[in-house]
């Protein structure tokens, strides 16, 4: 068996696991099925905010945006990782969705997205890609300018809490006719690692790569910290997107949700 290792952590330049494989993206995460499941939840958001237009900040191959855009809310599906949007563009090309994709970093976005959206959404980790404090008032500063005054914003962080230290914990395997990824992660103080192994059985060669990196996770506290020194307010905490639990010390994950003030000093 061919192995080639691929370790990208400590130097963020190094090419992720989801930058060289962008196009197996839903293989490894189970799009479809995970499809069925976030559709309520997207339901839930809708029902909860009523947007008529949704900035979905790192959206990936698109699967979120989608679910707004099919439902005939004005989308963006905003993300840095041009190989992300071009599979997103590439999946929804048929479709006659009010939606597109924009290449963009959240710490940098541009002034054509100000006071555009009823709602902005960042979900499943994807805020895990602002790597400290100071970017992370930048990025919230930046939703909320993209934001209508009024307008809510919806973080998503991932297996927040009930974690031990240096414990390892399956995120998920997925097996695709050969191809199988298995995804886990550990956590070692606010360090968040998250592995992949990636086992290519299709050929007569097989190859193994395993990809590691990490993130910072940001505590509830200074979310909302940071959301409150931004601008926003009506700053609620639950632990899953439905809305339906409020978060607490053992939730596995932490969804904010804050709103624009309607006429806002900080637009
Ligand atoms: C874990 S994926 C989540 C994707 C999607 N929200 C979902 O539910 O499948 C995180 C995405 O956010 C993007 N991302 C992370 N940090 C970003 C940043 N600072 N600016 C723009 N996109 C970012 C990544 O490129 C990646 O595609």
């Amino acid at each position: 068996m061919l192995i080639h290792e691929n370790v990208a952590m400590k130097n963020k330049t190094d090419i992720s696991v989801f930058e060289k494989y962008a196009h197996e993206y839903d293989l490894m995460t189970n799009a479809r099925q995970r499809e069925k499941d976030h559709d309520k939840e997207v339901a839930a958001i809708v029902n909860r905010f009523s947007p008529q237009s949704v900035l979905d900040a790192g959206c990936a191959t698109g699967l979120t945006s989608a679910l707004f855009a099919r439902r005939g809310i004005e989308t963006v599906g905003l993300d840095r990782s041009q190989k992300m949007l071009s599979e997103a563009r590439k999946k929804y090309k048929h479709h006659d969705y009010p939606l597109r994709f924009q290449f963009g970093h959240f710490e940098k976005l541009p002034k054509s997205l100000h006071n555009k959206f009823d709602l902005v959404v960042s979900l499943a980790n994807s805020i895990s890609g602002v790597h400290t404090l100071k970017e992370l008032y930048t990025a919230f500063s930046n939703f909320h300018k993209t934001l209508k005054p009024g307008g809510s914003v919806v973080i998503q962080i991932l297996n927040y809490t009930g974690w031990k230290e240096n414990e390892l914990r399956p995120i998920r395997v997925t097996d695709n006719d050969g191809l199988v990824h298995i995804r886990f992660s550990e956590r070692q103080g606010r360090k968040f690692h998250v592995y992949v192994i990636r086992l290519d059985n299709r050929n007569a060669e097989p190859t193994f790569e395993v990809f590691r990196h990490y993130f910072d996770n940001f505590s509830a506290a200074e979310v909302t910290r940071i959301l409150k020194e931004v601008g926003f307010t009506k700053i609620q905490k639950f632990a899953d997107l439905k809305f339906s639990e409020k978060f607490g010390m053992t939730s596995r994950d932490l969804v904010v949700a804050a709103t624009k003030r309607a006429s806002s000093f900080f637009a």
